[in-house]
């Protein structure tokens, strides 16, 4: 029964392009906003470092009614931050450095203009 429980948490992502094409993808609880991207086809963001971090080119604008719920960007991301191809934002964060929780159920997320 709980496994059962646990195999439907599955959050949703709508993703805006810059273009203003949308795209909405479940994935599991754990799945970074980042891999959830990659898995479902979700252009935009490239990961070039596979989520360590260290790369800058999976840079999204997270929607303003969701920059609490997905907290403050971590040191080394909030270093990386510095490095992106567009331009930083209040709301810029490093897609692979957020994490999906039921919490986060419905969240938006934008992708910049350029990732390099
Ligand atoms: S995938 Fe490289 S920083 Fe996120």
């Amino acid at each position: 029964m709980e496994q059962a429980t646990r195999e439907r948490r599955m959050p949703a992502v709508k993703y805006i392009q810059f273009d203003g094409a949308e795209q909405t993808v479940d994935a599991p609880v754990g799945t970074s906003v980042m891999q959830a991207a990659l898995t479902n086809g979700v252009p935009g963001i490239l990961a070039e470092c596979g989520g360590a971090a260290s790369c800058a080119t999976c840079h999204v604008y997270v929607d303003e009614a969701w920059v609490e719920r997905c907290g403050p960007p971590g040191d080394d991301e909030n270093d990386m931050l510095e490095c992106t191809a567009s331009e930083r934002r209040p709301n810029s964060r490093l897609s692979c450095q957020i994490e999906l929780s039921d919490e986060l159920d419905g969240l938006i997320i934008r992708t910049p203009e350029t990732q390099s």
